[in-house]
Parts: structure tokens; sequence; C-alpha cells
């Protein structure tokens, strides 16, 4: 339950960056030796990467993860990745280079989600790959082979098919080119060039060749999810009486773009240069609409359910077009927006592939759900805080163990002052 009103005060850290955890222990298992991985996401998500991890073969000890292809084998039994698109789409990327069969399968919104994505190129490469219609659905049963390496142009924006078709690079054989046409997320080929892949990236970022490589372990410290930051820096932009420090956060390609937005919108933002630091958000007043759209989508795909809190509680409308990939996140995000945020009172109204969102609303607490979706329901507790009377209810709240367990006790110590 959250009550209304109470601003947001103080300085904190946000779970370490899911994306980078997840590859994090990928890349440890595939490294000959032992990596050191420090901060990793403490959610359920990061959670199935490594059990996986450990199936295929990896000894994984705390901060420490033993890996080696000579160690990794076909699992003895399922994979189960649980709500987790990320370690299916890239595990199956190494399984499809790992001998024997393996079967990764997940929750039941884990075999609603498109994996023909990662089927059609990694099919392409020769990798031996069913699954539910054809490859389309989870359950996904992949058999090791030698594969080719290919060239590919992503005809999705997405840095998981990018990661899945890289990894299998690895130990393709020639040289494996994946071109995008607009940029994703850089963790893949920025871990590779850590752990000494042969890997290099040209035309701005948009491609990126590797060659087989050998990988050599290494040490990393996991800096804070930007995109669990982003819940308390939009509630600080909207709730009256916010000061919100979130420190040591990861600020790199395509993982940003949310503050600029809350910038745009006239909030007042403070960020470090590099690209680890610290973003300050301070309650100045209040925020106005703006337009979201184009090649700025997959640096803030995630971020949309918050954003649109910012957009309801900003003066004017805001429009969020090309995002029709939020239909086939964790939940339709398009289809939750509108419905939950409808019932705060906020005036949204979605279109196939985004948001129309006036404001300002006057939110009133209610209750809403979160169908299951993480993001969703920190979305909603934020947008419930808000709201300047009444308490909101959240249904399915523990969907938060995904990325993010202790949000509420963060929640509580950012509003207690
Ligand atoms: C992720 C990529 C994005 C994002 C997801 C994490 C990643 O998905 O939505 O939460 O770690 O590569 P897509 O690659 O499907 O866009």
């Amino acid at each position: 339950m959250v009550r209304g009103g109470r601003p947001l005060r103080g300085t904190l850290r946000v779970p370490g960056d899911k994306s980078i955890s997840h590859r994090a222990l990928i890349l440890a298992a595939l490294a000959e030796g032992t990596s050191v991985v420090r901060g990793l996401s403490a959610g359920d998500d990061v959670a199935r990467t490594r059990a996986a991890v450990r199936a295929l073969g990896a000894d994984v000890d705390g901060e420490r993860i033993t890996g080696g292809r000579n160690r990794l084998h076909e699992p003895a039994d399922v994979v189960d990745v649980g709500n987790s698109g990320t370690s299916i789409r890239l595990l199956v990327g190494v399984c499809a280079t790992v001998a024997g069969v393996t079967v990764l399968t997940g929750d039941g919104s884990i075999r609603r989600r498109p994996m023909d994505r990662v089927a059609g190129p990694l099919r392409d490469m020769g990798a031996h790959l069913d699954g539910r219609e054809g490859g389309r659905l989870p359950p996904l049963v992949v058999r090791g082979a030698a594969l080719k390496g290919i060239d590919y142009r992503l005809p999705v924006p997405s840095a998981q098919v990018k990661a899945a078709v890289l990894l299998a690079g690895l130990a393709a054989e020639g040289e494996t080119v994946v071109r995008e046409g607009v940029r994703t997320r850089a963790h893949t080929e920025e871990m590779l060039a850590q752990a000494g892949a042969d890997v290099t990236v040209a035309d701005g970022g948009l491609t990126t060749r590797v060659r087989p490589s050998t990988l050599r372990p290494f040490e990393l410290d996991v800096p804070g999810d930007p995109s669990q930051a982003a819940f308390w820096l939009v509630g600080a932009a909207v709730v009256p009486g916010s000061d919100v420090t979130v420190e040591h956060v990861y600020l790199g390609p395509a993982r940003a773009a949310f503050v600029d937005v809350l910038a745009r919108m006239g909030a007042d933002v403070q960020r470090d240069g590099g690209a680890t630091g610290a973003v300050r958000v301070r309650h100045t007043g209040p925020l106005t609409a703006t337009e979201i759209g184009g090649g700025e989508i997959p640096g803030l795909i995630d971020e949309v359910p918050i954003l649109a809190v910012a957009a309801a509680c900003a003066e004017g409308t805001t429009v969020i077009r090309d995002a029709a990939e939020l239909r086939v996140k964790e939940s339709d995000r398009i289809a939750a927006v509108a419905a939950q945020l409808g019932r705060l009172g906020a005036h949204v109204e979605s279109r196939p592939d985004g948001l129309v969102i006036t404001g300002p609303a006057r939110l009133t607490g209610a209750a809403v759900d979160s169908g299951g979706d993480h993001r969703m329901a920190m979305a909603l507790a934020i947008a419930g805080l808000a709201a300047r009377t009444g308490d909101t209810e959240i249904g399915g709240w523990g969907a938060v163990a995904t990325s993010y367990p202790r949000f509420a006790d963060d929640l509580e110590a950012l509003t207690c002052g």
C-alpha cells in the first residue's frame, strides 16, 4: 500500500545493473579461469542466470565464478529462467555452441514472448534449435552444433538479439557481424572487449564484429541499474518537496536517455559526466509534456512505464511513438500503462506503437494491478506517491522481486524524513 503525497528525500544506491549482471555471469562461465564479480543484481532474474550457468557447468561461489569451455556441458534438467527474457535469449546463443541438448523454459509470461528473433539468426549460423510454434515460443530445445559466422542486420532493435548472435559467434567459424539501425545498449560488446574477445565496434556503435575467441577471466564491480534509478528520479521530479540523489549509476550508451527526457520536461537534473556516476533530481515545479520516439526509444524502452507517470503529471500532451516493442515485454506495457494509470485518474490513450498522455491529471489513490510485471508494479508505486489524496493498493506486488527486492524498503527510507 502506498500513501500519496509524501516527498522522496535522500541519497541511495540501487541494485546492480540487471543487463550487466546477466552478461557478467555468462561471460564468466565462458572465461577460462576464475572471475570476480561484485554487486550483481539481487533480483530473481539474475538468480535464474546464475542457476543456469551452474547447471551448464560453471562453478559459482558468491562473487567468484569459475568457467571455461571444457567445463560446459549439457544440463541435467530443464533450465527454468522464470520471468527473465534476457536470460533465455542470451543463454540460447551460448547453448547453441555447448555439446548436448539444453531445454529452456520460463513462466507464463516468458512462454508468450517471441523467440523467433533469436531462433532465426542462430539457425542461419547452423544452430539446431526448436520450440513451440516452430521455435517462436518457449520451451526452446537447442542442441549444440558447429556454427558458422553470419553478417546479420537486426530487423528489430534488440540488445538481447545482438547479444545472442555475438555469444554464438564466439565459438563460430569465421567472423560474425551484427548491424543495427539504431543503437541499443552496448554491454555485450563492452564486456566482451574487457574479457579479451576479438571484438570490434564501428559506425558509431552500429556495427559489431566478433571472431572466435577464448575469454580471459575478469574482475568487475557492477554499477547501479539506471532503469531502477529512474523510479526514484521520476518520483523526485513529480512529488513536491522531493530531492533524490542516486549514486554509482551506469550512464553509458543507450541507457540514460530517460535522464535527457526528464531534463527536457523541465526537471531540475544534475548528472555526473562519466559512464558511471550520480544523478540528482530536485522537485522545482510542474513538468511540461514532450514527444518521445524514433532513435531515442531503445535507450529508454524499459523506462516508458515510469516516464508515463511523469507525463501524467506534466502540463500538456506527451506523445510516445515507435515503441510497439512494449507490447512484447514482461506484459503488454502499452495496454497496462493505459489501464492502470487510468484507474488512478490519468488521461492515457493507447496507440498500436505507443501512448498519448494528457496532463496534469489529478491522481487519486486506487486499487491497481501489476499484471505480474515488475516495472509496472514500481511505476504504479511512484504514481501512487504522486497522488495527492488516497492510498494505492498494488495487486501482484511480488513481481518487484524480479529486479528490485528491496524496493519497498528504499521507498520507506526515502519517504520517512
Ligand atoms: C535488455 C534489452 C532490452 C530490455 C531488457 C534488457 C538486455 O530488451 O528491454 O529489459 O539486457 O539486453 P530487447 O533486447 O528485447 O529490446
